[in-house]
């Protein structure tokens, strides 16, 4: 079913030809989930890169409705705004990539929000220093693509269980200052996750698409509720829907 074909052009971390991804990404964090995801979604699924295990894949969407049949890849992020930042701007800058929609996970942070709810990520507040040098004297707003995160939520029916609003892209996984975590619940923020903000800045700064899509993992303050690695791979069939809605819109 997938299969890899000859390479006329790479940039440093992908290696794949001009026009083999299609104009909207998918992008799960893991190279496993991404291939588990083009194998359940996409018919026809080609992969398209594996630089240093990032897998890249490119098919066409099978799931029922108005978009069934068209064009869409889905690639991992790897960890974090650094590795993220890497795949999103050779993406949009060199593979001609309009839309990314990152597909994760994320730790809650605001008491409503359980685990396995759903986050659309409309704003990234940051601990990273990514975003900083782009308007100097600036904090730049790391703010999703309203259009996409519309269609999203659109796609989501009323579902109580799926949240929209701001959260925070942390560096750290196992660290956090003093305080950040009851200030960020104080400031209503939905959940914590390592690369959105990031994903913004970069879309900002080449007038491209993203949002992010989050299914709750865990609660920062319920760690008796915690899903094993396993489960963390196979919760995202409720939040594709409303990614892929995004990637159409
Ligand atoms: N931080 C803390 N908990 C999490 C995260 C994170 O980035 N992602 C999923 N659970």
């Amino acid at each position: 079913m997938i299969e890899k074909k000859e390479i006329t052009m790479a940039t440093p971390h992908i290696c794949a030809n001009p026009g083999d991804f299609a104009p909207a990404v998918l992008m799960p964090g893991d190279p496993k989930r991404a291939e588990r995801m083009a194998a359940s979604i996409l018919d026809n699924a080609r992969l398209v890169t594996d630089v240093r295990g990032i897998k890249g894949f490119t098919g066409e969407y099978n799931g029922d409705g108005p978009h069934m049949g068209k064009e869409l890849s889905v690639m991992a992020s790897g960890m974090g705004m650094p590795s993220i930042g890497i795949y999103s701007t050779e993406l949009f800058k060199f593979y001609g990539v309009d839309r990314i929609i990152r597909v994760g996970t994320a730790g809650g942070i605001a008491e409503r929000v359980k685990v396995g709810d759903v986050i659309i990520g409309t704003a990234a507040h940051t601990t990273s220093s990514m975003n900083e040098l782009r308007i100097p004297g600036t904090h730049f707003s790391a703010v999703a693509d309203l259009r996409m995160a519309a269609a999203a939520l659109a796609a989501a029916e009323g579902d109580p269980r799926v949240y929209s609003g701001a959260i925070i892209s942390n560096d750290h996984f196992y660290f956090s200052v003093p305080g950040q975590f009851e200030a960020l619940q104080a400031h209503d923020v939905l959940g914590v996750e390592m690369e959105a903000a990031c994903l913004y800045g970069v879309a900002a700064e080449y007038g491209k698409g993203a949002l992010t899509v989050l299914t709750v993992s865990d609660h920062l303050a319920h760690h008796d509720s915690d899903m094993t690695s396993e489960e963390r791979e196979t919760i995202f069939q409720g939040s594709l829907k409303l990614a892929v809605a995004a990637a159409f819109a």
